[in-house]
């Protein structure tokens, strides 16, 4: 009978891997990739705790960590003690030997590694926690061509009562068919990025001041925005992370248009004249166009914020109701003396106000070639007399309940940061990072037991 039993759970477990392995395609985002292998693969071992380790040069980055027992006894995520986490690919770690060999390896208790075994349980984060990683599986995260793009660590498998059990055989056979998919999601993700911040980066070469980070932290106060918003007004969980997973990517792209515009529009420093600032605006019609013919959701969520990211909640923005091609109004669309009626109000995409309201408040609080950055609490001041007015009040409420993150997503990403740190290669967070357990990629590290337990809770 308990053979019978057995050997249902094991079907049952090898179900859920390959639905969880199949689930990991629809995700575009890294940082909830990483967070959805991570906790799945720890779900499906009963493993206590787990990192991703993300490889850089002949270092090993700690790109993401979970450990129940520490998320149990800590407040905040800020007071989580890994910070800027490196190991090197060498044996001196169990997860550098792994990178190296590129083959799974279990040690049940580490404290039984001979001194002369090919590997080392390198201390240093149990000594940093006071949590002993005393049962580890480390596999190797291997894209195509062969190479070792990272490593996940599996911690301490606890049994029903709560015991650290070790591994068995079915745990790392399971383990190997799970990070096989994973590593393949993952490299699909990590591309999409690179892509979309090198896109990012030729806007750059026209507009200095549209830098990678700058579209960086857009990215990350809207997704943050859109998080408020949407639990606010109670957008189903299936909806808010289809969103969440697609928004930074198609945020970072929302001035793609300015390709298109002449650079001495594009950095003159003074007002624009007339004939300029026709030409400035079409950058939001260029952009739309090339995201018009929408293949996926995410082309069709990028052309939506493309779109309306200028428009204002009185109806004083641009383009208004036009037609794409041609930029004159849609029928029954013009105004007074034949002019573009301007979209208002809720007739503007959510994503639109969102983008409005990060892209205004990034552009306020950093430094320009026309004006010095504005304290925090002069912009938030500027952005309450505007609600109303240029955003949608309910999206202001947003950043106001999530002033608190504001500041850490300026801090992430300086406008000196390197693109190639953003872009896919495992970087190192230069600007001081106090919350730390998802330092890179994941853009919201700073809530990270939050993002944490929506990953888990969200299937
Ligand atoms: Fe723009």
């Amino acid at each position: 009978m308990t053979d019978t039993c057995d050997l249902v759970s094991d079907i049952n477990r090898d179900r859920r891997a390959g639905r969880l392995a199949a689930a990991l395609n629809e995700l575009t985002d890294v940082d909830l990739l990483l967070e959805r292998v991570l906790s799945d693969a720890r779900a499906l071992v009963s493993a206590e705790a787990g990192s991703i380790y993300l490889r850089r040069g002949d270092t090993l980055v700690l790109a993401i960590s979970q450990n129940s027992y520490l998320e149990r006894i800590v407040m905040e995520a800020s007071d989580l003690p890994f910070l800027n986490y490196i190991l090197k690919l060498d044996r001196g770690s169990l997860a550098g030997y792994v990178a190296l060999e590129r083959k799974p390896l279990v040690v049940n208790n580490t404290m039984d590694i001979d001194l002369d075994a090919p590997f080392q349980h390198n201390t240093s984060i149990d000594n940093s926690t006071n949590y002993v990683c005393q049962s580890l599986m480390t596999l190797p995260l291997v894209c195509a061509p062969g190479e070792t793009m990272g490593v996940l660590q599996l911690i301490n498998p606890l049994d029903g009562e709560g015991h650290i059990k070790g591994f068995d055989e079915d745990d790392v056979a399971l383990g190997k068919f799970y990070v096989q998919s994973a590593s393949m999601a993952m490299e699909k993700a990590m591309m999409l990025r690179s892509m979309t911040i090198r896109s990012v980066e030729v806007i750059s070469s026209h507009d200095p001041q549209e830098t990678p980070a700058h579209a960086q932290r857009v990215a990350c106060v809207a997704t943050e925005l859109y998080e408020h918003w949407s639990a606010r007004r109670r957008v189903p969980t299936s909806e808010r992370f289809r969103i969440l997973d697609m928004l930074p990517l198609a945020a970072m792209l929302h001035d793609v248009g300015k390709m298109s515009i002449p650079g001495a529009v594009l950095t003159k420093p003074g007002r624009l004249d007339l004939n300029e600032r026709a030409l400035m605006e079409a950058h939001v019609l260029i952009g739309a166009r090339l995201f018009r013919k929408a293949r996926t959701p995410l082309d069709r969520l990028t052309f939506q914020i493309i779109l309306d990211h200028h428009e204002r909640w009185d109806g004083q923005g641009y383009p208004g109701w036009v037609d794409i091609d041609t930029g004159l109004p849609l029928p029954g669309r013009a105004g007074p003396g034949g002019r573009v009626q301007g979209k208002k109000g809720e007739d503007i995409s959510i994503y639109g106000r969102i983008l409005a309201v990060a892209d205004v408040y990034d552009a306020l609080v950093s430094r320009k070639t026309y004006k010095d950055s504005f304290d925090e609490s002069l912009s938030i001041q500027i952005m309450e007399q505007e609600s109303g007015h240029h955003f949608d009040p309910e999206v202001v409420e947003s950043l106001l309940a999530r002033r608190k993150v504001l500041r850490k997503i300026q801090d992430r990403f300086p406008d000196n940061l390197e693109t190639s740190d953003l872009a896919g290669e495992a970087p190192l967070a230069k600007a001081p990072v106090a919350y730390p357990v998802f330092i890179w990629p994941c853009r919201r590290g700073w809530r990270a037991m939050e993002t944490c337990q929506r990953a888990t809770s969200g299937r």
